[in-house]
């Protein structure tokens, strides 16, 4: 069996490692292609080279751009990768421009189709992210649930038969990470003068937060003002959009940080007194590793750390302060993320459908 995997953003190349990981071991042909939409090194090649994911082999070098514009020199680029390798499979992933690209050109060219983290809703229209999830699935032949709640919404649209719940291989790649850092001190307290449970990480970078100047001052000013220093790690959009908008990151309470490494994140996450962010990989990590976590958001696709009071949403600013310095919740056991086995049901369950 050969499978092609398209990715292109930062959470995409986190899902990849244990995919090809659990490739390499199944003894299936892996051809990994990526778009270049994440091009700064500490977006992308880090994490090829502190997960051990093997070097992409085809660097499409798209970059930014509008939607149209980048979704669209992805789809042309695509097109004479994907007849090249011929693949069996190709696999996309979650629900950035890179993967609603690569299931577009891969369906019109014939190619099955698998959706890595199939079936999450925010059921708001305004999201890139929901028109990318929404269009993927419906384009896949085979849709890879993370959660049962994800095979509920992939029910309710009529696309029961061609789902699968596989796990979610976030928490593949955390638990390995988890362990591998439990005992270090995260070189970035010493570096920002932070202390172990003396801080709070925050991410801040979605379009719906970042590129209303009015949204962005209001956050930025709550979270300068919470009763601790706040690490924030900006993505290069917000880096962007505070400078175009006239606002200051580094004010009150806020100490704000280039981007980390995958394993650094982790850590600085372990030890923080609570994250604050619009992240979804961020708000189940924190989660996993029993950090209380604040989303600045209206509604999550992660329903599970809300329901299970490790996750609070807070859409408008005059919630965050309340939400992040709110008490810690009771420990669970649940594990609705599954058992860090993920990825090799995803090669399990590719194997099964192209026999
Ligand atoms: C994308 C995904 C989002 C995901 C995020 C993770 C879409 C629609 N959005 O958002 O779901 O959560 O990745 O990071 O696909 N930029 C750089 N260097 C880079 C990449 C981006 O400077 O390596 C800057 C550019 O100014 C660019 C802006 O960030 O215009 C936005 O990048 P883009 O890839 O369009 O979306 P993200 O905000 O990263």
């Amino acid at each position: 069996m050969k499978v092609l995997s398209v990715v292109g953003a930062r959470p995409q190349f986190v899902k990849l490692a244990p995919i090809s990981r659990a490739a390499e071991a199944a003894g299936v042909e892996h051809v990994i292609v990526h778009t270049g939409q994440h091009y700064d090194p500490m977006l992308s090649d880090v994490f090829f080279t502190d997960l051990a994911i093997p070097a992409p082999t085809v660097h499409l070098g798209v970059g930014s751009g509008s939607h149209g514009v980048q979704t669209g020199a992805m789809l042309s680029a695509l097109d004479g990768v994907l007849d090249e390798h011929d693949p069996d499979w190709v696999l996309v992933y979650g629900d950035t421009n890179s993967t609603l690209a690569a299931a577009v050109s891969a369906v019109k060219l014939h190619y099955p189709v698998a959706h890595l983290e199939a079936g999450l809703r925010s059921f708001n229209r305004r999201m890139p992210e929901e028109h990318n999830r929404v269009l993927t699935d419906h384009a896949a032949d085979l849709c890879l649930a993370p959660t049962e709640v994800a095979m509920r919404h992939l029910a309710s649209e009529g696309l029961a038969s061609r789902s699968v719940l596989v796990g979610d291989v976030m928490t593949d790649v955390l638990m390995n990470v988890r362990d591998a850092v439990a005992d270090q001190v995260p070189p970035t307290l010493a570096e920002s003068d932070l202390t172990r449970g003396g801080y709070y990480l925050a991410t801040i970078h979605r379009a719906e937060n970042t590129d209303d100047p009015s949204r962005l001052r209001s956050i930025i000013e709550s979270l300068a003002h919470l009763d601790r220093p706040v690490l924030i790690v900006a993505h290069p959009r917000l880096v962007a959009k505070a400078a175009e908008h006239g606002i200051e990151l580094a004010t009150g309470t806020l100490v704000p940080h280039r981007p980390l490494r995958y394993p650094e994140l982790v850590s600085v996450a372990l030890h923080s007194a609570g994250v604050v962010t619009d992240s979804g990989g961020l708000q189940k990590e924190a989660f996993l590793l029993g950090v209380p976590c604040t989303t600045v958001r209206t509604e999550t696709e992660w329903v599970e750390t809300v329901d299970l009071g490790w996750n609070v949403l807070a859409g408008r600013h005059a919630e965050i302060a309340e939400a992040v310095q709110r008490p810690a919740p009771e420990r669970t056991a649940a594990q609705p993320y599954g058992d860090g086995r993920a990825a090799e049901r995803v090669v399990e369950a590719l194997g099964r459908a192209s026999e």
